[in-house]
């Protein structure tokens, strides 16, 4: 299992665990303690041999998104959050997700939709690979992971709550999932550069998407001293509202 250790410091250790004792520039973490994480489900207070502190907890989401293997560009939980509210993510939904990636968002919306699910695509199989682990790591289970082309997928009709494109063919991705949208259902396209903007929304409305807008993520991260950090990953989400079939 993966276990989080939190210094008094605010550092954070993420591992992977599997019964034995842990070595960190604090001292020692002995496997017993860790192991009372396992069994009680709770944060356990840990003092290690050089007398520091930690807590030990089962990573949540945030943490596995962040400090977990990452192979294509993530979309962060902040980024996922905003998704899964434009395309109103809710308790039961069916998702459908293309490509696949880090399973950063992915992840996030397994969480807002659960126990519905998200069936998602990966075309490439070190993605593929790596979006597996990512899932078995969270304990996410209500994931249906394909190794598949998007392209070459046959999607049922009028079959999902949502769709969630983040690839680099964005238009055609919107073509072809448009249908496999349920009527009055989100559509939300990321767009990682405003160039790829107009030919979504242009996509979009072809397809008779309507209630459609463009929310930029222009976020960015504020360091405790005041200080500016650089901003998030940008991008775009491109949303749209699925009217009749087509
Ligand atoms: C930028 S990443 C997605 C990141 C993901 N949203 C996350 O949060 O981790 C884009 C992924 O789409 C995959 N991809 C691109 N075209 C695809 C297609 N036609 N079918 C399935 N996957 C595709 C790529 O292999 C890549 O892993």
């Amino acid at each position: 299992m993966k276990i989080l250790l939190i210094h008094s410091s605010g550092k954070t250790l993420m591992r992977d665990w599997r019964g034995e004792d842990i070595q960190t520039s604090w001292g020692e973490v002995l496997g017993s303690e860790i192991g009372k994480v396992k069994e009680s489900n709770k944060a356990v207070p840990i003092t290690t041999s050089k007398g520091e502190h930690f807590l030990a907890i089962k990573p949540l989401l945030r943490d596995i998104i962040q400090k977990g293997e990452r192979g294509a560009r993530p979309l962060y939980e902040y980024d996922a959050g905003i998704a899964g509210a434009l395309m109103s993510l809710q308790n039961g939904m069916v998702v459908l997700e293309a490509g696949t990636g880090s399973a950063c968002a992915t992840l996030m919306f397994a969480q807002m939709v659960h126990p519905g699910k998200v069936i998602s695509f990966e075309k490439d199989e070190r993605f593929y690979e790596l979006a597996k682990r990512k899932l078995a790591d969270a304990v996410v289970t209500n994931v249906e992971l394909h190794h598949e082309n998007l392209f070459m997928a046959a999607l049922e009709e009028n079959s999902f709550d949502a769709v969630f494109l983040d690839l680099l063919e964005e238009v055609e991705a919107v073509k072809k999932t448009v249908s496999a949208l349920k009527p009055g259902r989100f559509m939300c396209v990321y767009c990682p550069v405003e160039a790829k903007v107009d030919g979504v929304v242009e996509a979009m409305k072809e397809k008779r998407l309507v209630d459609i807008e463009v929310v930029d993520l222009n976020l960015k991260r504020h360091v405790i001293t005041g200080e500016k950090s650089g901003p998030c990953f940008p991008g775009f989400f491109v949303c749209g509202r699925r009217f009749k079939s087509v």
